[in-house]
Order: structure tokens, then sequence, then C-alpha cells
């Protein structure tokens, strides 16, 4: 069995989760559920749930992974050996996989909208929202970008967890953040755009719907790559010093800036563009952006594709950095169970991938008959693992820290050993105890009986 990898250094650990929460969530799916939810009310609800549910979830997760050093199955089985709380990290790795099969789908489509932009297709007078259906219902193309992209990851994940997943991270991270920030000024920068920023800065709580609190919860979870065992496993190669809820709320920091600033660039082009509506769905960041560029740089179209450009192969990067830990958490748990070669697990989880993402990607067209429940196979992946299997693990992960695991182990682990202070200790083991087991059931429920 090959010696066990860590990271290298505390900013590769910070960066590297970082770049797993940060992805597709942040720039595509926040914006769109924000157009979807109502606007500024949704954001304040999101936010809250990121405090007081996804912080401390985040934690757990990492105490969980970093105590055992293991992959998220064998880490539950560590702990708790000859139970059925096993069957949590069964259900994290099984989701992450369900997740990976469909994320490499949107993420094609970036590399694609990236390759446009370059070529000087996405500076011209067209109908984005043609485009783009043409470009999904596609059988080959679609398919074909989510293969490539598939293959990008495989690549970083068969080279390992330093050379790999860290390198590549610590690389993408900065670079990405600071175009956002670019992005952001350009879109103020545009007529009409205060429209937009009234959209996200006026909540209006009339709107707060249990459906609109869940879908927080789901997309406070899925942002954080919550409940998939991508965190447990990324922190199983944290060092015995890398501090765990320092590391944690860098993290949720770093995501939820992502996130909101998406919405900041997004939403005051979208109003300015008035041919696009805010609940356009999963279209919005490819139908709206290359819109909004077309118009930006209307008299300097080689900025225009240089700026669109960026914008693309960043958001590409982020998801790639995403897809990454979903696909480390199957890879982890393959190699170290059946003791196969790095290579060997990144292949077969890569190839499974492929296969049902194919199918996720013909549902946009050739399959679209094919539906369970009014969903197509895409927003059934989606569905079931955001709004059902997430917020289930997340309650399942609270109560396993707040009342299966001995206290002083969990408090052990979140102090180093006790060498380093955790002042909100009390306050993160009464909310994993009560607080978000709670709140996450509640809203669950009403939305069942609903
Ligand atoms: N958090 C990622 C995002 O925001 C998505 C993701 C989910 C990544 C689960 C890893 C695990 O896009």
């Amino acid at each position: 069995m090959e010696k066990r990898s860590n990271f290298g250094s505390k900013i590769g650990a910070v960066l590297a989760a970082a770049g797993s929460a940060v992805g597709l969530g942040n720039v595509w799916r926040f914006p769109t559920e924000v157009g979807n939810n109502g606007g500024a009310a949704f954001i304040v609800v999101y936010l809250l749930c990121i405090a007081f549910i996804g912080i401390p979830v985040m934690l757990s997760e990492f105490l969980i992974g970093r105590h055992t050093r293991a992959n998220t199955i064998t880490a539950f089985s560590k702990l708790a050996p000859g139970t059925w709380w096993r069957l949590e990290g069964v259900a994290g790795v099984f989701v992450a996989f369900i997740i990976l099969s469909y994320y490499i789908v949107v993420s094609g489509w970036t590399l694609f909208y990236f390759i446009q932009s370059v070529g000087g297709q996405l500076m011209a007078d067209r109908d984005y929202s043609l485009v783009y259906n043409d470009f999904v219902t596609d059988p080959w193309m679609p398919v074909l970008m989510a293969l490539a992209f598939m293959g990008l990851t495989h690549v970083i994940i068969a080279r390992g967890v330093q050379s790999g997943i860290e390198r590549f991270s610590k690389l993408m991270m900065p670079m990405l953040l600071f175009i956002i920030g670019i992005l952001v000024v350009c879109s103020f920068s545009m007529p009409g755009s205060s429209e937009g920023l009234r959209f996200l800065l006026k909540p209006d709580f009339s709107k707060i719907t249990g459906s609109v609190v869940l879908s927080a919860v789901g997309q406070a979870f899925y942002s954080l790559s919550l409940a998939m065992g991508c965190l447990c496993t990324y922190a199983s190669y944290f060092r015995s010093d890398t501090r765990l809820p320092k590391t944690a709320m860098g993290v949720g920091a770093i995501d939820t800036s992502v996130a909101v600033l998406s919405g900041f660039f997004i939403f005051p082009a979208v109003f300015s563009v008035d041919s696009v509506s805010v609940d356009a769905g999963p279209g919005l960041v490819f139908i709206t952006l290359p819109s909004v560029f077309n118009i930006a740089f209307h008299g300097v179209p080689w900025l225009g594709y240089v700026f669109s450009g960026l914008f693309y192969l960043l958001l590409m990067l982020a998801a790639l950095t995403s897809a990454m830990s979903l696909h480390e958490s199957v890879t982890a748990y393959l190699l170290e169970t059946f003791s196969i070669s790095r290579k060997r697990a990144a292949i077969i989880v890569s190839v499974a991938c492929m296969t049902l993402g194919v199918a996720c990607s013909l549902s946009f067209g050739m399959w679209s008959h094919l539906t369970l429940f009014g969903m197509n196979l895409f927003e059934l992946f989606d569905f079931v693992s955001s709004k059902v299997i997430l917020p289930l693990g997340g309650i399942i992960i609270c109560l396993f820290t707040g009342w299966y695991l001995d206290r002083r182990l969990v408090e052990n682990e979140l102090t180093n050993g006790g060498t380093v202070r955790f002042r909100l200790f009390r306050l993160y083991y009464f909310i994993v105890r009560y607080v978000a087991p709670l709140a996450i059931a509640g809203v669950f429920v009403q939305e069942l009986i609903a």
C-alpha cells in the first residue's frame, strides 16, 4: 500500500478546500437560485445558513477526516465500528459520484464557451438563448466537452495529492478571485445596473417560504461541498498542526465572497439587458453573460474576447477544482479499500462518471422525454442530491459528532490536542447537537408535507 499523502502546507490545505467549495455552485447555481427565490431575502437566509449550519457541519467533517486519516467510508467505520453510521460515509461517496456525473456536463459547457470566446463567436450580435439551446440539445458537442473536462480532472487526480490537487489549487484560486473583482467593476458600470442592485440588496421578507429556506440550506451545503465526503477526504490530508476552525472559517469566507460577488456581477448585468429574465434557470450564466460581454465591449471587441475568454476559463477552472474533490472522494475510497493503485482507481471513477455524464448530457436533447416526477435525468440528479441527500447527510453528520462521538475526542481534534484555543467550541457544540439538526429537519419535513 502506498504511503498516505498529506498537503504540504497549510495554505495549500485552505486553498484546496476552498477550491472544492468555489465552483459552479457559486457562479452558476447561486445566482440561479437567487433569481428563482426572490433575490435579497434569499441571500439573507443563505448567509444565516452558511454561518450557523454550514460552517459547523464543515468543522465536523474536518474533524472526522483528520482524526481518522482515511477516506469517508472508512472514516465512519473507524470511529463507529460495526454500526449503521457507516452508511453516511457510503451516502457521501455515492452522492459525490452522482454529482460528479452531472457536474461535468455543465463544466463541459464552460469549456465550450471558453473556446467560443477565444474564437470570437461570442462577440457577435446573436440571440444567445438560441445559441445556448442549440448547443445543449446537440447530441455530440456537449458530450464531447464533458468527456474532455473529465479527462482533465482525471489527469490531475491521477497525479496525486500534492503534485496534483494542491499544486493546481494554489495556482488557480488567487487568479479566480482577482478576475471576479474585475468583472464586478465592469458590471456596475453598465447602464441600468442599479435595478439589479436593488434586487440584491432590498429584501422582501414576504418572499421567504419553506421552499425558499430549503433551497438556501441545500445551496449552502452544495456550495460548501458538504455531506459528500469531499471535505472529509481533504481533511484526511491536513497536517496535524492545521487549525480546523480557522481553516473552516477561511473556506466559508472565500466561498461566500465568491458567491455574493458573482451575484453582484451577474444581476446588475442581467437587469441592464432586458431580453433576459432573472429566473432564466441554468441558462443564466450561459445566455446572459455573452449578451453582456457583447454589449459592454461593443466598441472594443478585442477587450471583449479577453474578458469573456478569461471569465469562462476561470469558471471552468473553478469547476475543475471542485470536480477534483468529488473525484478524489470516490477515488480515495476505492484506492484504500481495494488496495489498488491511484491510477487504476482514478480510471474506474472517470469511466463510470463519463458513462453517466453522457446520459445526463443527452437528457437536455435526445433523451429529454425521459422524465421522472417531471424532471429529466440531469434535474433529477441535482434535485435528489442537493435537496434530499445533502440535507439528510447534514443532519446525520451533526448527530454523529454531537451525540455519538465522545465530546473529548471532538474538542481534542478541534484544538489540535489542546495546543490551540477554540473559543467558540461551546457554541459549535450546541449548534451541532441541537440547532443544526433541528433546523434542517424542520425545513425538510415542512417541504415533504407541502
Ligand atoms: N461546492 C462546489 C460548487 O460550489 C460543488 C461541489 C459540490 C464540489 C460537492 C464538490 C463537492 O460548485
